[in-house]
């Protein structure tokens, strides 16, 4: 069976974590081994960074943010991601390298070719054969957020132009990358976007 790599990205509230959940729920019915993986904290080491990258406290250097993703990161694919694919099962993924470029580069300004060729040193490469961005308002994003939080970490506690700048951002890598991309609106209910990625799946799955 062919592996296939997928991606889900979107800001915070877009409902990756659902879709996420219900898609690896109908590949296991088709009989397929699914990997669920998430970035920051997919490993052990992951876990460990993840605390420091979203919960120190104190100011942390943009350039550092982006190292301590892209540490994490490389573990990751070394270990999870990589060996996965190897074996031939379907990895779902709760963000990856487009979620470093969005916030990293268009978030914290940094240079987006930079820390796009960042990430892609840490994963010697890897590519998804899919990325679903769930494209979402932050406005409402952060209005779904706050029903379920009390608190929130680094990154979501940014300012509104922040989050902005990271949705314009995810748009313009989709617009670059359409056989890559499927872009959602992730305001359409659940089922229905559901729908729309299990058929393209579908067609990669052959
Ligand atoms: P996530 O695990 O999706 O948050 P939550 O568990 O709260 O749903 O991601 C944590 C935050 O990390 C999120 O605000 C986006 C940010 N992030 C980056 O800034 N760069 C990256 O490369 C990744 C993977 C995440």
């Amino acid at each position: 069976m062919n592996a296939l790599f997928i991606t889900l990205e979107g800001g915070d509230g877009s409902g990756k974590s659902t879709q996420m959940r219900v898609l690896a729920e109908w590949l296991q019915r088709a009989g397929r081994t699914v990997v669920r993986a998430r970035e920051p904290g997919g490993t052990d080491l992951g876990i460990e960074l993840r605390e420091i990258i979203l919960h120190r406290r104190g100011y942390i250097a943009p350039r550092a943010e982006a190292l301590l993703y892209a540490a994490d990161r490389a573990h990751h694919v070394a270990t999870v991601v990589q060996p996965a694919l190897e074996r031939g099962d379907i990895v779902l993924q709760d963000r990856y390298v487009d979620s470093s470029v969005a916030y990293q580069g268009a978030g914290r300004v940094l240079d987006a070719t930079e820390v796009r060729a960042l990430s892609l040193w840490a994963t010697e490469g890897l590519l998804p054969h899919l990325t679903v961005l769930l494209d979402l308002d932050p406005v409402v994003g952060r209005e779904r957020l706050d029903v379920s939080r009390t608190r929130y970490d680094r990154l979501e506690a940014e300012e509104a132009d922040f989050h902005e700048r990271v949705r314009a951002a995810y748009l313009t890598l989709a617009a670059a990358e359409p056989q890559r991309f499927l872009v959602l609106d992730a305001t359409l209910p659940v089922d229905e976007l559901q729908q729309s990625i299990r058929h393209r799946v579908s067609e990669l799955l052959g």
